[in-house]
């Protein structure tokens, strides 16, 4: 994670614009004033840079709205010592270099991609957790009429794929950097003939940070056209257990399963398990029934006058639960121009979200941009209405 100790030399005014960023303004948590955020933008993606003031003053990207490529948040701390002429006591950011193999104009898609211009002109195959890619990018070379989604939150892994699709030349793929539990959430019902969850990681001492889960496998049967197949691969006897019994909680469902099966291709897990001579479990799932199309939810404004300083104070650090559901107000700051800012997560105890809110004089909206267009994200946002007003 790109990072510099500094020391300030010269007070910064917000907001400014140096360099390839615009610096919007500055706020602090109201509970511990050594921390700050900044918000920022570089090439037209909008971001926080996170102040700690300690001994070592550190300045790095905050993790929720940490944008995508790295060179912004490199882009924008250069500047940001430009414009305090801070002495850079450490730092691993030496250049702000674009790499092209990771522009999301490419087959790194952003998420919105998907919310506005879902493909359905061409049969989807879905591979979640792809790794190291080498099942990913074998099935799109071998299937070139077919549309493969990747989905995976290790930026390192999608670098990796991200470069075998550039050298050699693969027009059928397309990969995301999100978590796939919400990203289901988004694909159009009966469209997709394939999704692939091999070698997840198990949690054995977390299970809800599990993919699969009651809520997956519905979200996988509504969006699997008929004899569409999901298809989990494991070493792991815990989790194929685990996902048997959920899948077998649901209904009448058809199934398939096989132990030590070999496949046209083997990944990086699954090799390693291999030669620690580990059993491997494959479960599959093949649907039978057709889905009812899903609305996206469209409208996520807020009315005018919500922001009351008294009522976010209240709420700072308070959680309340709903159907299916919970908002935890988990960090209030003040923007020193004036105005809140507040950290969330919220949504489903399966895959919370993090959301920030800005309420400034009679406007209040999510930075840097509204929530994905889930219906447990608009589940939130309506709530949300409600407890603010009080
Ligand atoms: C054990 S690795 C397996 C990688 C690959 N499928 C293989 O067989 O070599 C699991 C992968 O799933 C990814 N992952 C975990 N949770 C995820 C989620 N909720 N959404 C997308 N990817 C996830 C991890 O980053 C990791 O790369």
């Amino acid at each position: 994670m790109p990072h510099i100790h500094l020391q300030e030399r010269k007070a910064a005014q917000f907001p400014c614009r140096i360099g390839t960023s615009r610096f919007e303004f500055i706020a602090t948590n109201v509970n511990h004033s050594q921390e700050q955020l900044i918000a920022t933008e570089v090439e037209q993606k909008k971001f926080f840079l996170l102040l700690k003031n300690d001994a070592k003053r550190l300045i790095k990207s905050d993790k929720i709205t940490r944008p995508s490529p790295t060179y912004l948040i490199h882009s924008a701390l250069l500047d940001y010592v430009t414009l305090t002429d801070a002495e850079v006591l450490s730092s691993n950011v030496h250049s702000a270099e674009k790499n092209i193999h990771l522009q999301e104009d490419g087959a790194l898609k952003p998420i919105t991609f998907f919310t506005k211009n879902f493909p359905t002109d061409r049969d989807i195959h879905i591979e979640i957790g792809f790794g190291s890619g080498r099942h990913l990018v074998h099935q799109a070379l071998e299937h070139p009429d077919v549309l493969f989604i990747g989905i995976e939150i290790h930026r390192p892994s999608i670098e990796q794929v991200l470069k075998q699709i550039s050298i050699q030349h693969i027009d059928n793929l397309l990969l995301v950097d999100y978590d796939a539990r919400l990203f289901m959430e988004l694909v159009p019902s009966n469209s997709v003939s394939k999704i692939y969850v091999h070698f997840p990681v198990p949690w054995d001492k977390k299970p809800h940070r599990r993919v699969i889960s009651k809520a997956f496998i519905e979200e996988s049967i509504r969006v699997l056209n008929i004899n569409g197949r999901l298809e989990l691969r494991t070493d792991s006897e815990n989790y194929y257990m685990y996902s048997y019994e959920t899948l077998m909680s649901l209904r009448q469902l058809s199934l398939e399963i096989h132990k030590n099966r070999s496949i046209a291709i083997s990944s990086k897990y699954e090799d390693r398990w291999r030669l620690m001579e580990k059993n491997i479990y494959d479960l599959t799932l093949i649907n039978t029934e057709e889905s009812p199309q899903r609305d996206l939810p469209r409208d996520f404004t807020f009315p005018e006058n919500l922001y009351d300083p008294s009522r976010l104070e209240a709420l700072n650090g308070t959680t309340s639960t709903f159907d299916e559901g919970f908002i935890h107000y988990e960090r209030l700051y003040a923007i020193e121009s004036g105005g809140m800012l507040l950290r969330l997560s919220c949504g489903s105890f399966e895959r919370p979200e993090h959301l920030y809110l800005i309420f400034r004089d009679d406007t209040t909206i999510y930075f840097p941009q509204e929530p994905i267009a889930t219906p447990t994200n608009y589940k939130v946002h309506q709530r949300l209405i409600k407890e603010l007003h009080g």
